[in-house]
């Protein structure tokens, strides 16, 4: 038997964690689903979420990575039994589909970027359409595709030290710089608070209950998080004992919320400046495509090195994010058929090209497969971690966190809020989603 990787410092965990958190899901998913309507309710129900609900989770799959050492297809049979096969299945199939769309995102964020570098930006929201239309159709998707999916698989392939978190511990921070800047410039434009205002503020009671407000609130709090799909069990399962695991989910959550308003911050403003607000709520997942290049493209030259900052950033945070999901086929591979990581990271890369085709071919199904493999199996993921470490194996948690008197009240609390207020809290999400999900699915 080999030894278990093992990260280098505690830093490069949370870096590496932080990395997947990090990532389209803040600058693109945010962009899309709080301009679907919500505002203030969905931002108050996704950060409420966030803190609730999924802190306690994201707590739970670390305990469940780190306790047994496993990759996130074979943790949950080794904690509670044959019974919970079913669950490490869940993973690997939801990282799979979300990875296989993520990767022609990752594209499209490519083509803007060299796009933007090398062309400029589109003039008015004719051209936009067109350049969208030409980033996201024809041979230069996937080829887009693939090339992210090879950078990612390489990446994966250079292991978990020498791959993953030699990489990560750059880029995160160098991301969340750039992002500040970009904020802070975006706070100097002329529609910012129109932008705020619209999008960010608007408060309306009745939003609070509505459905597809509900969904989306839910599905970025556990997309956003990279939660429920066994990429925080894999990480963590490359963690030894002395880590204190809750501080560090804290600063996990903490940063990628931040990034997350942090991204809305940038984007809004710029969207309303211009006066794209129509363009916006009139197309879906292309809205950070369309009309931020727009926006920018009226900017001059000041415009275009904003956009080429921000495509850049933006396939920087992806590719930390793709690691991630690549690494739960991959390790569950290794950890069940005892393949080596090489030979893992061949198959599974193939085969998420494969399934991704169709996304990079019709936009349609890119969005049904973010709203089922990005949004309710995630959610779905995220109750039966709750209902593992909150009913069946509570234990873990004694075993696993230290026994210090600081960790033993934050222990209880966990415990506590895993048993009682997750699993009603999701379950209800769950519903929700699903029912949603049914009504719009035409
Ligand atoms: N959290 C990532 C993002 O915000 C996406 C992701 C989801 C990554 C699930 C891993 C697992 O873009």
């Amino acid at each position: 038997m080999e030894t278990r990787e093992q990260w280098k410092s505690s830093l490069g965990f949370v870096l590496a964690a932080a990395g997947s958190a990090v990532g389209l899901g803040n600058l693109w998913g945010f962009a899309y689903r709080a301009s679907q309507g919500g505002g203030l309710a969905f931002i108050l129900l996704y950060i409420l979420i966030v803190l609730v609900v999924c802190l306690p989770v994201l707590v739970a799959e670390m305990v469940l990575g780190r306790s047994t050492g496993k990759s996130p297809l074979i943790a949950p049979i080794q904690a509670a039994g044959n019974k919970w096969q079913p669950m490490g299945w869940l993973f690997v199939i939801a990282s799979i589909g979300i990875l296989a769309f993520y990767a022609v995102l990752m594209g499209w964020t490519a083509d803007t970027f060299f796009h933007s570098l090398f062309f400029g930006l589109p003039g008015n929201m004719s051209e936009a359409e067109t350049f969208f239309g030409s980033i996201s159709s024809g041979s230069s998707v996937l080829l887009g595709q693939l090339l992210s999916l090879i950078l990612t698989a390489s990446v994966v392939a250079a292991g978990v030290r020498g791959g993953i978190e030699k990489l990560t511990k750059w880029c995160v921070p160098l991301l969340f710089l750039l992002l500040v800047v970009l904020a802070i410039w975006s706070a100097t434009l002329p529609g910012t608070w129109e932008g705020y205002r619209t999008f960010l503020l608007r408060w309306d009671t009745s939003e609070f209950f509505n459905s597809t407000t509900i969904r989306n609130a839910f599905t970025q709090a556990f997309f956003s998080l990279s939660l429920g799909i066994g990429v925080m069990i894999a990480y963590s399962s490359y963690l030894d004992r002395s880590k204190k695991l809750p501080k560090q989910a804290l600063a996990v959550a903490s940063l990628d919320t931040s990034v997350g308003i942090l991204a809305g911050m940038v984007t809004f403003p710029i969207v309303m400046s211009f006066g794209l607000k129509e363009a916006v709520s009139s197309s879906t997942v292309g809205t950070l495509f369309i009309s931020l290049p727009t926006g920018l493209g009226t900017l001059g030259i000041t415009g275009r090195i904003v956009a080429i900052l921000f495509f850049a950033l933006a396939f920087l945070a992806a590719i930390t994010s793709s690691i991630s999901l690549l690494e739960v086929p991959v390790a569950s591979l290794m950890d069940r058929l005892g393949w080596s990581r090489y030979k893992s990271v061949l198959i599974s890369t193939g085969l998420i090209f494969l399934i991704g085709i169709p996304s990079a071919l019709d936009l349609n199904v890119l969005g049904k497969m973010d709203s089922i493999f990005g949004g309710v199996l995630l959610i779905l993921g995220g109750f039966l971690l709750s209902v593992l470490l909150g009913w069946v194996v509570p234990r873990k948690f004694d075993e696993d966190l230290s026994s210090s008197n600081s960790e033993i009240r934050v222990r209880r609390y966990l415990k506590f809020m895993l048993r009682w207020v997750s699993p009603p809290v999701i379950a209800f999400g769950l519903v929700v989603s699903f029912m949603d999900l049914l009504k719009n699915w035409s």
